[in-house]
Parts: structure tokens; C-alpha cells; sequence
């Protein structure tokens, strides 16, 4: 039998960038073979299981201007709104009622101490309504240390701040060159969170105008350095109120970004085996089965929406967003027929931690 250069390089223990730049190109069997490595490595190291992130978009009210995002501030098409406590807890109570035991509470960046106390404050009582059975999960943005140990001290153990590029420049290109978007601020923000304990999730955008295939082999190179615990990431999709919608007809097409999504997955189960990692909402904007692609390519996380309705319309990060006019239930079921036919079984009751943390304090 002849050996592939894939081959070879899925053998290596430790990927090189060079090899991982070679897998990020593959077409054809050579593709295949890696997707298949991927698959396997998810099946040896983490399982064939799912697990669930109510995810609830709490917030859309944003203080920063990311040239790609359709809810930064310069955008005014969107009504702002922020969810009453009861709207979030009953998002929480369905969640519980249906054994998601893991919910993930995302909004736009806001740093106000209104805001601080307001999450800190409906942490614990989430926490008291559910027994301190569901685990919680923030996506808020950049913080001071203070706030962030705050919102552990109330509860919540995970986080996730994706770095959205992880080279410097690019991240210049993609956002205001000023004091609140600065690369090495939201580097510094990942390593306190670290250091907080949290469980610490990052990831990137894949197809960005001026990204090249050295800079994505770079991304998953710094999760790898980086020793993170979970990843979300996903194609970047141009969003019409947005300045990075000039450079339109400069992009990849939306299969290529779709397919170097797929692969930036696979690699990444590859690199880094007993990680969390999420088949994300971005993959089914552009392929019908995007997110159950993604889970047989190595991704093992969904975050089924639990937003209410009414809300979903004027949280549209990028256009195609799917799920906006299902509600909770609706989701639901749709995931659950997706996942058995992606082969997978749904993890109910299970927090999922990532296996990678729980083997990370261990040595700490
Ligand atoms: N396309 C894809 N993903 C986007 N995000 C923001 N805007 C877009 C877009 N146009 C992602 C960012 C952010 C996450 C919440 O959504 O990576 O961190
Ligand atoms: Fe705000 Fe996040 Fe959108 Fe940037 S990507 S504008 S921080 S919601
Ligand atoms: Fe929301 Fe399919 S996951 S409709």
C-alpha cells in the first residue's frame, strides 16, 4: 500500500505547522482520511456522545464596534434589549426540565456595574433554583478580575472569550485600533480567567477577509499552546450592516470557508484529544447539516438555543442564523434527530465537563 503525505503526517505524535498547513489544504481521499482520523480520535478519546448548552442570549446591548458583528454599537437596526429575570429563570427552568444540566448565558460586552451586579445577582439565583444542578457557562466579553471572580463566586464555572484571530495584526484589521479592542487585553483576559479556575473556552472566526491558511494553522497552534479546555468556532459570514461587507467578493465562498471550518475541527480533535469541542450555530448558517457534519468530523458540544422567540431576530451576529423562528421545544427535537444521524447520543443529566480541565488540575 502506498503511504500518503496525510498518512505520514497522522502518524507524527506532535504536528508540525507545516504538517498542520498541509492538512488544512487536503482535498479529495487525502480529506477523507483526515476527517476519518478525526472521527476516530472523538470516538477513542471522548466518546460518542453530545452534550447539551442551553445557550440564552441574554443581552444584546454591545460597547464595542468588532468590524465584523451585526450587534456592535454602530449598528442601530437592531432594538437593544436585555431579558427580565423571570424570562431568564424560566429559560433555566426548561433547560432543567429537560435535563440539559448545562446552560450558557452569552450577551454583547457590557461592563457597567449595573450590569456586573445584575448577572452576579440572577447567578445566584439560578443557582438556588436549580439546587446548584445546572452548571453555567458565561459568554460576556472582557472583565476586570474583580468582576470576574465575582460571577465565579456566584456560580459560574466556565467561560468562553474566543480570541477571534490569534495573530495581532489581523485582529487590527478586524476592529477599531483603540483601547477597548486590544489583542493583548483579551490575551490577558484568557489567562485570568485560568488563573481564576475557570474552565476556559476561546475560538475563531474561519474565511475572514485578509486570513490566510498560515494564520488558521497559527489559531489552532495557540489553542494547543494555550492549553485551552474548549473550543467554538466557525465560518465568518458577512453581515450587511457591517464595514467588513465591503470586501464582499474578496472572500473564500461560503462552501470553502465551510469546508476549512469542517477541517480546522477535525485538526483540532486531532491536536488536542479530551477537549470540549462545539459544533457551532455558524456551521448550519451555511449548510443545511453543518452542525451534524461537524460532530462526525470530532466536535462534541451543541448549544441548542433558549432564547424566547421574540428575541431572536435582533441577535443576529451574521445573516442565515438559523433557529429564529423556532422556539426552545422546537429545537429540541430538530437537534435530537440530527444527532442519532450524525451517530451520536444525546448526553442528558450530564454536565460534561471538559475532560481535558478535569485532567489539567489534576496536575496543577
Ligand atoms: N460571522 C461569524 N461569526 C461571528 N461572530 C461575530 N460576528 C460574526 C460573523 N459575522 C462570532 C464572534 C463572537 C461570537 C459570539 O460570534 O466570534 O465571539
Ligand atoms: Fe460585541 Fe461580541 Fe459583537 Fe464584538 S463580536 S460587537 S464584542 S457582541
Ligand atoms: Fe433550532 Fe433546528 S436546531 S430549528
Amino acid at each position: 500500500m502506498i503511504s500518503t503525505r496525510v498518512e505520514k503526517i497522522l502518524k507524527n505524535p506532535i504536528l508540525t505547522k507545516e504538517d498542520i498547513v498541509y492538512l488544512l489544504n487536503t482535498r479529495d481521499k487525502e480529506r477523507l482520511a483526515l476527517f476519518g482520523k478525526a472521527r476516530e480520535m472523538k470516538k477513542d478519546y471522548v466518546g460518542n456522545k453530545v452534550y447539551f448548552r442551553g445557550l440564552i442570549e441574554y443581552a444584546n446591548d454591545c460597547k464595542k464596534n468588532c468590524y465584523y458583528c451585526g450587534i456592535r454599537a454602530g449598528n442601530n437596526r437592531y432594538v437593544r434589549y436585555r431579558m427580565t429575570d423571570s424570562e431568564v429563570l424560566e429559560a433555566v427552568m426548561f433547560a432543567q426540565k429537560n435535563d440539559y444540566a448545562s446552560i450558557v448565558i452569552q450577551s454583547g460586552e457590557q461592563t457597567n456595574q449595573a450590569f456586573v451586579s445584575k448577572v452576579e445577582s440572577l447567578l445566584k439565583r439560578i443557582k438556588k433554583q436549580t439546587e446548584g444542578n445546572i452548571h453555567v457557562t458565561l459568554s460576556l466579553g472582557e472583565q476586570s478580575e474583580e468582576t470576574y471572580l465575582r460571577w465565579f463566586e456566584a456560580g459560574a464555572h466556565r467561560y468562553l472569550l474566543r480570541i477571534e484571530v490569534s495573530n495581532p495584526e489581523l485582529y487590527k484589521k478586524l476592529h477599531p485600533n483603540n483601547k477597548t479592542h486590544n489583542h493583548s487585553r483579551r490575551l490577558e483576559s484568557l489567562n485570568t480567567l485560568r488563573k481564576l479556575h475557570y474552565q476556559v473556552g476561546t475560538g475563531v472566526m474561519i474565511g475572514l477577509p485578509f486570513q490566510t491558511i498560515s494564520d488558521l494553522a497559527d489559531d489552532l497552534i495557540f489553542f494547543r499552546d494555550f492549553d485551552v479546555d474548549m473550543v467554538g468556532m466557525g465560518p465568518f459570514i458577512e453581515h450587511v450592516d457591517t464595514p467588513l461587507y465591503q470586501y464582499k467578493n474578496d472572500l473564500l465562498p461560503l462552501t470553502e470557508r465551510f469546508d476549512l471550518s469542517l477541517k480546522m475541527v477535525a485538526i483540532l480533535r486531532i491536536l488536542m484529544k479530551n477537549i470540549n469541542i462545539a459544533a457551532t450555530t455558524a456551521m448550519q448558517a451555511i449548510d443545511p447539516q453543518g452542525r451534524e457534519k461537524a460532530l462526525m468530523v470530532g466536535a462534541n458540544v451543541i448549544m441548542p438555543n433558549l432564547t424566547p422567540v421574540k428575541y431572536r431576530q435582533d441577535y443576529l451576529l451574521y445573516e442565515n442564523k438559523p433557529c429564529v423562528d423556532e422556539d426552545a421545544e422546537e429545537c429540541k427535537s430538530c437537534l435530537e434527530t440530527r444527532i442519532h444521524m450524525a451517530g451520536d447520543t444525546i448526553a442528558y443529566g450530564e454536565w460534561g465537563d471538559s475532560q481535558h480541565f478535569q485532567e489539567r488540575i489534576k496536575k496543577d
